[in-house]
């Protein structure tokens, strides 16, 4: 069976655990599409363009690995490009109240979109891009957290060499 699935979220930037997710879900699904969401939060680092563009240079290497973006409902872009699984990465049993209430509303609102839920790998899991931002801010070192260029743009727009 062809599984279109997507993989959604605000990759403001993407970071090592998302690559994780995106490689893993490529390897078990036949088409992957990650869905950057527009407009989420006023607060963002990067624009949609600009999480497009790191998104597909970051999975070239992929060729069942799409990007593209969606503004509104999830399930309603799920459905638009044929997607019956919602992949979502686990790093924390913090993660878990958060993403618990959105499978089930997206399965109310969508009965035929499942959720399907994977473990970021061990030393991805206290990556988040909250905290990418956070410590680039402070100059600190990202080098482990997110890819070269990554890092670049987001050193780019703090304005610092690192
Ligand atoms: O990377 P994030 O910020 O955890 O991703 C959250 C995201 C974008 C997947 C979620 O906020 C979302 O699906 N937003 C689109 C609006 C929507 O469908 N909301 C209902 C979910 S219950």
């Amino acid at each position: 069976m062809r599984t279109i699935a997507v993989y959604p979220g605000s990759f403001d930037p993407p970071t090592y655990g998302h690559l994780d997710i995106i490689e893993r879900s490529a390897r078990v699904f036949s088409r992957v599409i990650v869905a950057v969401a527009r407009n989420l939060r006023k607060n963002e680092m990067f624009t949609t363009a600009e999480r497009l563009d790191m998104l597909r240079k970051l999975t070239k290497a992929h060729a069942n690995v799409e990007v593209d973006s969606f503004r509104g409902l999830l399930v309603e872009h799920a459905r638009e490009i044929g997607a019956h699984v919602v992949v979502r990465g686990l790093r924390a049993i913090s993660d878990f109240e958060y993403e618990f209430q959105m499978a089930h509303m997206n399965k109310k609102l969508a009965a035929e979109v499942d959720t399907v839920f994977m473990m970021t790998g061990e030393r991805y899991s206290y990556i988040s891009s909250n905290i990418v931002k956070e410590i680039a801010s402070f100059g600190g070192k990202i080098d482990d957290l997110v890819p070269p260029l990554v890092r670049e743009r987001v050193f780019g727009k703090i304005g610092r060499k690192k």
